[in-house]
């Protein structure tokens, strides 16, 4: 799929929630079943793990380091100018890469450096544009390819594109058929930044509330097509233009939700998907504090976009 700068595979693997001991072994389940993005963070406290799988199947000869693209993340408490440089480097050295295809900032969010959590006294007002200088900084070194954002509202990046040399490339957002977000779709596409969706599948199994796979819209559909709820759902990302990034330990799966291909939803089917009663599952709610944090409400922090 285009993506300011060059291209960004339309499915990728997300590392998010993939335990330490499976992560290795599922990108490298990924890639040989035909992957060519990994979706990476230092927050999923797992970098060390994909990279000595990236090494493996560079060494091993799977995938060359230039046909794949590797995406990674800065961290809320690395937000000051002095920590973003450093933030990457770290990355890179646990990913034993000398460059990432893209560079995100996480959140909106910025916290005291050292810190883990979104507790009250950790938060810090936001300062977007002196950490987005400092990630201008690294796309200048070639470090890293592409930069961009994540859970950034349509506001967010407006602001943000007011005061940057450099546009965002891509905003990485909660993305899938419970939330469309087709405002914020369409600000991007008329911008020229890419959509990414994490949680495409509305990450089932997890503390994160809603049955996405068991909509009964979504089920009908994968009965009428032969195909699982999941392939519906990210066939229905890649038909709305925008690229997912379904996690899966299990090589089934893995493989289950690269097949998506040689088959479309008929416009019919597509236009029922609109239907879906609409909730924002992955909503914030720990950045939110009556004092301390610049956010005092979810509206706040999504700028009405809940
Ligand atoms: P597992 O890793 O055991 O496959 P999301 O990408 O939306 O965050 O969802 C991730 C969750 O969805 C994981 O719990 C993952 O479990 C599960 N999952 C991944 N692929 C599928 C699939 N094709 N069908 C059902 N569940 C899936």
């Amino acid at each position: 799929m285009k993506c300011p700068g060059g291209k960004i595979p339309s499915v990728g693997l997300g590392t998010w929630k993939a335990p330490p001991g499976l992560v290795g072994d599922a990108v490298i389940a990924a890639v040989k079943a035909g992957y060519r993005h990994i979706d990476c963070a230092r927050k999923y406290d797992n970098e060390k793990e994909v990279g000595t799988a990236l090494k493996h199947l560079f060494c091993n000869g799977v995938v060359k380091r230039s046909d794949l693209f590797v995406t990674s993340k800065l961290w809320c408490s690395d937000h000051s100018p002095e920590d973003v440089s450093k933030a990457l480097t770290r990355t890179l050295e646990d990913l034993q890469l000398d460059y990432i295809d893209l560079f995100l900032i996480h959140w909106p969010i910025r916290t005291k450096p050292g810190t883990l959590g979104f507790e009250a006294e950790v938060m810090l007002p936001l300062c977007m544009a002196e950490t987005w200088s400092a990630m201008e900084g690294l796309y200048a070194s070639g470090q890293a390819r592409a930069i961009g954002v994540s859970n950034f509202s349509t506001k967010k990046l407006q602001d943000l594109l007011t005061h940057s040399k450099v546009p965002p490339a891509v905003n990485q957002v909660e993305c899938h058929p419970v939330w469309q977000q087709p405002a914020l779709h369409n600000f991007c596409k008329s911008t020229g930044i890419h959509l990414s969706a994490y949680a495409p599948l509305g990450s089932p199994g997890s503390w994160i509330k809603g049955e996405v796979l068991k909509e009964p819209i979504l089920v009908e559909i994968a009965e009428k097509l032969n195909k699982s709820p999941a392939q519906v759902a990210l066939r229905w990302g890649i038909q709305s233009g925008h690229s997912v990034l379904p996690k899966s330990t299990s090589e089934a799966r893995i493989k289950e939700n690269l097949d998506l291909f040689s088959w479309s939803i008929p416009p019919d089917l597509f236009s029922k998907i609109s239907q879906i009663q609409q909730a924002r599952l992955l909503r914030g709610d720990f950045a939110i504090h009556e004092t301390g944090s610049p956010y005092k409400s979810l509206q706040e922090l999504w700028d009405g976009e809940i």
